[in-house]
């Protein structure tokens, strides 16, 4: 499949057949993944691969996200400055005392390699979503993966045989993305259009209640920054 065919064919697949992608598919896609750009040759992520169905099934009730279960494969990308830590031992060296930085450009690696993954399972013909719910039990998936110190569970990224063909989502403008040369604010047209152009994405048309839901005074994010805040204090990274 040529690149800008895989990039706008991609899709959150949240059904999928019962069946396995063979492990030579995987091993492509995870090579897909590999070959991402990662910050100063430091690699701040791995993923835990989930192939058993049974285990498979454990974590998408813990998470709520019944797809995870239909799929074939499950991949939790965890910031991973464990690793790193251990690469330094090895050599009589101590890691960075602040690590809240590296933690920062782990996601950044994590999620390119992620995302180069979802792009080869889309260009193998298979379906993917990621899945943001693992914060929903971050606490549980360190003891069910035996996630050793300094790691963190991020996100999670199911792959599998597409059962749905989903419709293109919608997007902000280009314009409200790019800035060119220097930032631009939004005049009141532009964020009105935005709500009509994401609110098709939405079951009601109102995507204010969706913004609100995760991203408002008393929405998901809040609540996970609280509980964000503690874990990174038990996994070492603060
Ligand atoms: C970091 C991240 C976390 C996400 N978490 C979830 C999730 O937990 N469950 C889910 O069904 N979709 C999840 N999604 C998928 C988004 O809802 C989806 O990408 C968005 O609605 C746009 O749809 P599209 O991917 O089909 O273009 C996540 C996407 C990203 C990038």
């Amino acid at each position: 499949m040529d690149f800008f065919e895989a990039v706008h064919r991609r899709r959150s697949v949240r059904k999928f057949k019962r069946a396995k992608i063979p492990e030579e598919d995987i091993t492509k896609i995870m090579e897909a993944g590999r070959a991402a750009p990662t910050d100063a040759t430091l690699h701040l992520w791995s993923a835990v691969w989930i192939r058993d169905d049974t285990k498979k099934a454990e974590i998408s009730r813990l998470i709520n996200q019944p797809h995870v279960d239909e799929g074939s494969d499950f991949f939790v990308f965890v910031a991973d400055l464990y690793r790193l830590r251990e690469l330094l031992k090895f050599r009589n060296r101590e890691i960075a005392k602040n690590k809240i930085s590296l933690l920062l450009f782990a996601a950044i690696d994590a999620a390119l390699a992620a995302e180069n993954m979802a792009l080869a399972a889309t260009a193998l013909g298979y379906g993917s979503c990621f899945i943001g719910a693992v914060q929903n039990a971050v606490a549980e998936l360190i003891d069910m993966l035996k996630l050793p110190p300094l790691t963190y569970p991020l996100f999670g990224l199911v792959i599998g045989i597409p059962n749905e063909d989903p419709p293109q989502r919608p997007r902000l403008p280009l314009d409200m993305l790019f800035h060119k040369e220097e930032y631009r604010p939004y005049s009141d047209i532009q964020l009105d259009q935005a709500y009509q152009i994401m609110g098709k994405i939405t079951r009601s048309g109102d995507w204010l209640r969706l913004l609100e839901r995760y991203a408002g005074a008393e929405g998901y994010f809040n609540e996970r920054g609280q509980v964000l805040v503690e874990l990174l204090r038990k996994t070492g990274f603060t």
